[in-house]
């Protein structure tokens, strides 16, 4: 590593980190994205991608793209109030307000993108926004760049948001939760929140990025499931997982959606998505509304392998959904897990802090509905034998 006295300060760090066993590096995927992918030249049987759908790679997605970009070109050329609302921009906006039942839908380059104009343009100097504690960067981040008060709540227990909300005199409460939290796997209590979104008169912000698509009648979600949709006030739908795309949608009414236009900053001053992704958003979602059997197979996938990793004794924390977490605590050992696998023939990584608390480095498998019963078997025979050689 490189040591000038300019980037000295940078490398001693990088060297402490991965000394700590929290380097993170970049690896490099040479094949369209299935349940198999090739690194380094070899083949891995993929479990860490958010390609939940196996839509990443879909034909009538990829036609659909290609149909598009042949007819307006690939870029928008400049942000949504200048050139970049196009007709694909609109479609796919209405395709998704009808998707979600709601006023209207607004599309926005990424669901960091997303949240970080939500939570910075609408809440005020004198209003309030309450996060779940497990929320993602993206809302924690956002949350704290925002000018109204700040504070974070843990989802087991409602006691503290309920406290909060009953003694707060600000003029506007915001609730900001996930409904699928990304990195433990277990979710919202969405109903309670409702009733308490409700008692107190609060916003409630749910950001559905793994649950949209593998969840509900539709595949609208985790609200959509339980019949509560209607009472969200802003769905937040990144589509970068089940959809395979990029982008996000910000489903909401119409009143919010303009204010957004006019004042989100992240909004209005960033270059508009291409019309391929507009096109492969509304392909894919074409997809999640009319084969709801791939939401069936992943759903009976995830549970298959949940049951076999706990069999083993692996700690799967409070995993419920097709996110299942094995957790070790220390990132060295993580590490080591996810190096043995990737030697065994498996894509799997280890998250850790502070992307997750310390003391809970983990692998975070993802399923996806193509695994094969014979996959999803190996690689908890894998993990099996990992444990057992260390044990
Ligand atoms: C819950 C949640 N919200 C937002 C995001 C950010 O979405 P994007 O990757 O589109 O920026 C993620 C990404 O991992 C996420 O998990």
């Amino acid at each position: 590593m490189e040591k000038t006295e300019k980037y000295k300060f940078f490398a001693d760090k990088l060297t402490q980190m991965e000394a700590d066993g929290l380097l993170r590096q970049l690896i490099c995927i040479d094949s369209a994205q299935g349940t198999v992918v090739t690194v380094n030249g070899c083949e891995k049987i993929l479990f860490c991608s958010n390609n939940y759908l196996n839509l990443a790679s879909d034909k009538a997605v990829i036609n659909s793209v290609t149909d598009t970009i042949k007819k307006y070109g690939f870029g928008s050329a400049a942000s949504r109030l200048i050139t970049g609302t196009m007709t694909p921009h609109k479609q796919l906006e209405e395709n998704f307000a009808t998707f979600f039942k709601t006023e209207t839908a607004l599309l926005f380059p990424s669901g960091w993108v997303a949240n970080e104009a939500i939570l910075t343009a609408l809440p005020q100097k004198n209003d309030i926004v309450l996060i779940d504690k497990l929320d993602h960067a993206s809302i924690i981040d956002a949350a704290k760049q925002s000018q109204a008060t700040f504070r974070t709540y843990h989802g087991d227990d409602f006691t503290k948001l309920e406290r909060l909300l009953a003694s707060s005199d600000h003029d506007r409460k915001f609730i900001v939760t996930e409904s699928v939290f990304s990195m433990d796997g277990n979710t919202a209590d969405i109903k309670r929140l409702v009733e308490l979104k409700n008692k107190y008169d609060a916003i409630l912000i749910v950001d559905e990025a793994h649950a949209v698509g593998c969840m509900g009648n539709t595949g609208a979600g985790l609200a959509d499931a339980l019949g509560v949709m209607d009472q969200i006030d802003i769905i937040v739908a990144p589509l970068g997982k089940a959809f395979a795309v990029s982008g996000a949608i910000v489903a909401c009414k119409q009143v919010v959606a303009d204010y957004l236009i006019n004042k989100a900053r992240p909004f209005i001053y960033t270059t508009s998505p291409s019309v391929g992704v507009c096109a492969a958003a509304s392909a894919a979602l074409e997809v999640v509304k009319t084969q709801p059997l791939r939401r069936q197979r992943l759903k009976k996938n995830a549970d298959y392998l949940r049951k076999k990793l706990q069999a083993i004794a692996l700690d799967t924390l409070n995993s419920s959904t097709h996110i299942i977490p094995v957790c070790f605590g220390d990132p060295k050992e993580a590490v080591d897990v996810s190096k043995q696998l990737f030697d065994r023939g498996f894509l799997v990584l280890a998250i850790r802090p502070p992307t997750v608390p310390q003391g809970t480095a983990r692998l975070r498998m993802s399923v996806q509905c193509d695994h094969t019963i014979e996959q999803l078997d190996a690689l908890a025979d894998a993990l099996s034998e990992v444990k057992y050689l260390k044990s």
